[in-house]
């Protein structure tokens, strides 16, 4: 028999004043799998939960859990009644209970039986010793773990996370992270986390979904959105990118690089050829000649340091191109910090290039 999802949803759409935000979104999450809705803010990615929660309706589309049907237009489970965790922004602690007092809210049994189990829980996001404070006695990353713990008593079988470390900072939340990431593994939910960052996005999910506009617009593992990026768009939201515009001739597009392979493109086009930082390569200057060029790396191009500041693990190095005075991004693992003015010879991975038509933004 075929797994059957945890939540399926069909073709979802939301207008707000004749505005298509949410624009015939359909996903399927299975069991244990954790799926990142990614996309800039704006582009539909909370109006989307917010459907699936069932505190927003959706104008058409289905969801179902399990394989049942729990919301379309006709049909409307209430949002307590579809056993979905919520871990929301703004969707805080109770103030005026305590932690076990808002871990028991959705829970049901003798008084014995949710002790139990709101023990249980805190045990599991290693807040027992908290279990009589409230909300205000605790950090952010303290009350974090007990909206986790929360969302998760019920035993739910969707969690549905809406930036929910955002809030957090930086050092706190990749540990809070790491720790809910192996929570929600052991648990066999299916798990749509929203975020508008890709490096959570990256570190968080089996499978991420790259929306824009409203449309679920690239979808697959982290590696692979990030390795085949849709077009220029993608490249720059994941990371810093450097654009070359170029003219195709002949299936090849002509730059201060050397030649880069254009195939199916017709003579004439402009193409944007895109690569990240990290795949510039670099080396020095020698009396006036840079490396020798290869099929892989092209021909180097000469540049001049423009500036280069140390960002902790990597260092980044703006370079000027004597060819056209554009500006190079170029990022060296540790510490690589040569003096403006330095002259410098740059190339870049064949392997590692993007080439898409010029002005294809998405
Ligand atoms: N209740 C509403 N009424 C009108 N516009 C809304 C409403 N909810 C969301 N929007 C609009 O829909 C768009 C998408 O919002 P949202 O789903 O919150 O985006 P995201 O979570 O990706 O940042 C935004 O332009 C927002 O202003
Ligand atoms: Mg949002």
């Amino acid at each position: 028999m075929a797994e059957v999802p945890r939540l399926e949803i069909r073709n979802l759409r939301r207008s707000f004043d004749g505005r298509a935000v949410v624009d015939g979104v359909s996903l399927q999450i299975m069991p244990g799998q954790v799926t990142c809705l990614l996309g800039p803010s704006g582009c539909g990615k909370s109006t989307t939960l917010r459907m699936i929660a069932g505190v927003e309706m959706q104008d058409s589309g289905e969801i179902y859990v399990d394989g049942k049907l729990i919301c379309d237009t006709v049909t409307r489970v209430p949002p307590e009644r579809r056993e979905i965790g919520l871990m929301f922004q703004d969707f805080a602690l109770f103030p005026h209970l305590s932690v076990e007092g808002n871990v028991a809210y959705g829970l049901r049994g003798s008084r014995a039986e949710k002790r139990a189990r709101v023990e249980e829980m805190l045990g599991r996001v290693h807040m027992q010793r908290f279990i009589d404070m409230y909300p205000h006695q605790l950090s952010g990353g303290e009350q974090q773990r007990v909206a986790l713990a929360r969302a998760l008593a019920p035993q739910p079988r969707i969690m549905l996370m809406d930036e929910p470390f955002s809030g957090l900072d930086n050092r706190l939340r990749d540990g809070i992270r790491d720790e809910t990431l192996s929570i929600l593994k052991e648990e066999d939910t299916g798990v749509l986390l929203v975020t508008h960052e890709p490096d959570e996005a990256m570190r968080m999910a089996d499978e991420i979904a790259l929306m824009r506009d409203g449309r679920i617009v690239q979808q697959g593992a982290p590696y692979n959105v990030y390795t085949r990026p849709l077009d220029r768009a993608s490249v720059a939201f994941f990371s810093d990118a450097n654009v070359r515009r170029a003219t195709v001739q002949g299936a090849l597009a002509m730059t201060p690089f050397g030649r880069f392979l254009a195939p199916g493109i017709a003579d004439g086009t402009e193409v944007d050829i895109v690569f990240r930082p990290q795949h510039v390569r670099i080396d020095f200057d020698r009396a006036g000649v840079g490396p020798v060029p290869t099929a892989v790396e092209g021909t180097a191009a000469r540049a001049v340091v423009e500036r280069a500041r140390f960002m902790g693990n990597e260092s980044l190095v703006e370079f000027r191109l004597d060819h056209d005075g554009s500006v190079m991004k170029s990022t060296v693992p540790g510490v690589f910090l040569p003096q403006p003015g330095t002259v410098m010879w740059l190339r870049v991975r064949r392997d590692k290039c993007f080439v898409f038509p010029a002005g294809m933004m998405g």
